[in-house]
Formats: structure tokens, sequence, C-alpha cells
């Protein structure tokens, strides 16, 4: 049996979003009602040791990137004791991997290793430190998180004391009222000072995100021109209908052919392809680099095919896709005390269960195809 969290599409999960929270100090239209998302009362809410068992379980099933979400995940004052046991987690799991990789080579010849994780023969070193499913316990695990950066400046150091390695900032816009209006808080300046915080503490390069409103569209070359000045590596991103109220629609969506329209009247772009195959972005160089731009096309030019991702509610439910409504309760789970291996297995179940893709791509849907959702992004963590 594979250990690995694989579907039946043959994608294998090796990135993992954990929501930590619905709270938000910023009201974002693309992601929450005025209102707020309703509060989940403390005792459901996973704590930094269930978190960290979690992310234990994960990495010995393959995960490598985990990236704590929220809603806004400093909301979570505990969040330096989330990466900690997270870590530590996360180190414990690769010990043991490593533990049973050296049994393996010791050991008899293990049966269940597929071609390709063998390799071409003579291709180097790379199988012999994996264990027969594949895993490799030398692929560090990294930590992110994907936040507004509110109060940041204040907590940089110490989430790097604590493990953290980069950080996402969603900044749609570095113009005043723009952003006052789309977040209905006027706190631009906070947010450009938490930015500057990260920077300081050495979580550099800052990816920054941006959702493509309309009116991002228009301040899109500032927004460009202040991140490069800034060394931050920026994203724009096509809106989801992820949105808790509701509105969104096909024909609305700003496009990354808009996107590349607007920049074009300012910078001179060069294509340079994707990070890796699974990464959401397209990346163009600006002006020869070395800066550059990137652009997520989840709704033009969807990316399910390559998705890598697994996701964990803040609830700790399992959901295999931002779009699949279907959620696998794990913190019945752990509050059961099951063992880790059945907690595996009910991860494992979830993921077989992954929709190819959100509905976007079916050529025969022309409008509105994207599978309805229960959660709002709020809620899920993007
Ligand atoms: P990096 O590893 O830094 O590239 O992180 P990321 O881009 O995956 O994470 P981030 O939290 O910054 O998300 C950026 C955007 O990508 C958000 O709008 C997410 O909703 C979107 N995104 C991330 N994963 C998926 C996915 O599996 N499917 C779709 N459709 N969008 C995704
Ligand atoms: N569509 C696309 N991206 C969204 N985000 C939030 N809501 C949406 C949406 N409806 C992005 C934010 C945040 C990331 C996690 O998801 O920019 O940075
Ligand atoms: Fe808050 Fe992020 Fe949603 Fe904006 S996108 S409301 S900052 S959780």
């Amino acid at each position: 049996q594979d250990a690995r969290l694989v579907d039946r599409y043959g994608r294998v999960a090796r990135d993992l979003r954990v929501s930590l929270t619905t709270a938000c100090n910023l009201r974002c239209t693309y992601c929450m009602p005025a209102e707020g998302l309703p509060v989940i009362p403390r005792d459901e809410l996973l704590t930094p040791g269930e978190i960290a068992r979690l992310v234990g379980i994960g990495v010995r099933m393959g995960i490598r990137d985990v990236r704590f979400t929220g809603g806004e995940p400093l909301m979570r004052r505990d969040l330096e004791d989330i990466l900690a046991a997270s870590r530590d987690a996360a180190d414990r799991a690769l010990r043991s991997i490593a533990d049973r990789t050296a049994t393996d080579r010791h050991g008899s010849a293990h049966p269940s290793r597929t071609d390709e994780e063998q390799g071409a023969p003579g291709s180097g070193p790379g199988p012999a430190h994996r264990t027969g499913d594949g895993l490799s316990p030398s692929d560090p695990v990294r930590f992110a998180i994907t936040t507004n950066a509110l109060g940041l400046d204040k907590r940089a150091e110490a989430l790097v004391g604590a493990g953290l390695d980069r950080i996402n900032v969603s900044l749609d816009t570095v113009d005043h009222a723009a952003f006052a209006a789309l977040t209905r808080r006027d706190r631009l300046d906070d947010v450009l000072a938490g930015i500057r915080g990260a920077i300081a503490a050495g979580l550099s390069p800052v990816k920054i995100n941006a959702v493509l409103l309309p009116e991002v569209l228009t301040g899109a070359p500032d927004l460009l021109a202040w991140a490069l000045e800034h060394g931050c590596r920026l994203r724009f991103i096509e809106e989801m209908p992820l949105d808790a109220d509701g509105n969104w629609t096909r024909n609305d969506v700003v496009s990354a052919a808009d996107l590349l329209a607007r920049l074009g009247t300012r910078f001179t772009l060069t294509p340079a392809g994707r990070e890796d195959p699974s990464a959401p972005a397209e990346e163009w160089l600006v002006d020869d680099g070395p800066g550059t731009v990137g652009i997520i096309a989840s709704v033009t030019r969807s990316f399910c095919r390559d998705c890598d991702r697994t996701r964990l509610t803040a609830e700790g439910t399992v959901r295999s896709c931002l779009f699949g409504n279907e959620e696998t309760d794990l913190r019945g789970l752990l509050r059961s005390d099951a063992p880790d291996e059945e907690i595996a297995d009910a991860w494992r179940g979830a993921m077989w269960a992954k929709p190819r893709a959100h509905g976007s791509d079916a050529p025969e849907l022309a409008s509105d195809a994207f599978a309805d959702t229960t959660r709002s992004m709020g809620a899920i963590g993007g």
C-alpha cells in the first residue's frame, strides 16, 4: 500500500494548508461578508498539540510544505506555539522515515517500489534515500503562513524563531482609499509596516497576493512598482467564486490577459514559466529582471491537473479541494485517542475522493461552471 496521500487521478499531495481560524481583522470583499464569519467556539478549534500531531502524520505521508492560513492566522495568539510544536513533530516524522529508510537498505529488498520511484538504472543516489513507498527524509519540511501582515512587525522575529520559513501577504493595492474600500478597514499603513517588519526579520523575499478585482487592475502598475522597490514577489490572482456574498460571476472576472495588457503599458514582461510544475503562479520577468510578477489564473487557466495540495479546516476536517464540499473529520479521531495509522487512513480516504477539477475547465460549461462551495475563502484559507 502507498503511504502517500494519492488520489484516483494519480496526484500526490505534498503541500498541506491548515486553516487556523475564521477570524480576521480585515473584511476583504472577495473573502468575507461585512459582519465577518461565524466565530468557531474555542473547543471546536484544533489545539497546537492536535495540529502538530496532524502535521507529523502528514509528513509521514509525504507532506513537505506546510502553510498556515485563516481567516487570519495571526489572530491565533498561539501561532508561535503552533509553529514550534509542528516543527518538532515534522522533525520527528522525518527521523522516523530516515530510520525506516535505513532498515529498507540494510534489510531485504523492498518489493513495493514503483519503477518511477526507482528511477532509471544508474540515475544517481535518489532512490537509495527513499523508503519503499517513495518518501524521502532528506527533503526538508518548510513552514509558511499566508497573512494580511497586520501586527506582523511585532511578531515576525518570534515567528521566525519558532520555525517560520516564509510568508505570503495579501495586499491588493497601495492606494489608501482603494485599500479601505476593499478591506472595509483603513489600515494600509499597518500592513506596510508589517511587511517591512517581516523583511527585517529575514523573511525575504515576501510574496504578495493581489486578487484581480477591477479596482486592483487599475492600481496594478503602482502595486508592482512598490513590490519591485521592496524586493517582494508580487502575484495577481483571478478571483474565484469564494466570496461570501455570492456575487461572483464568470463574466466579471478580470483575467490574466487583462492584467498583462495593463502592466504592458508601463513594464516589459517576458514569460518565465512556473517555479515548479505544481506552483499555482506563472511568472514573468519584469524589465529583464531580476524582478518578477506572477499570475495565478485559477479561472481562465486552471491548474487542477497538477494540484499537490491537501487542506485541513480550523475544526479539523480534511478538504481535498478548495471546491469539493466533502469533508472528513479527523478531530473526532484525535479526541478519541485513535492511533496515528487510523487517522492517516481516514486522511488517505479523503484524498482518494478528491475531485478531478473544480468545474471551470469543462469545455461544455462556458459560464459559472465552478462547483458550488459551502464555505467562503475566509473559512477555507485559500
Ligand atoms: P506558494 O507555495 O508560495 O506558491 O503558495 P500558494 O500560492 O499556494 O499560497 P497562497 O496562500 O499565497 O495562495 C495564493 C492563491 O492561490 C490563493 O488565491 C489560493 O486560493 C490559490 N490557491 C492555492 N492553492 C490552490 C488550489 O489548490 N487551487 C486553486 N484553484 N487555487 C489555489
Ligand atoms: N479568489 C481568489 N483568491 C482569493 N483570496 C481570498 N479570496 C479569494 C478569492 N475569492 C486569496 C487572498 C489570500 C489567499 C489565501 O487567497 O489573496 O492571500
Ligand atoms: Fe482577512 Fe485574508 Fe480574507 Fe482579507 S483575504 S478578509 S485579510 S482572511
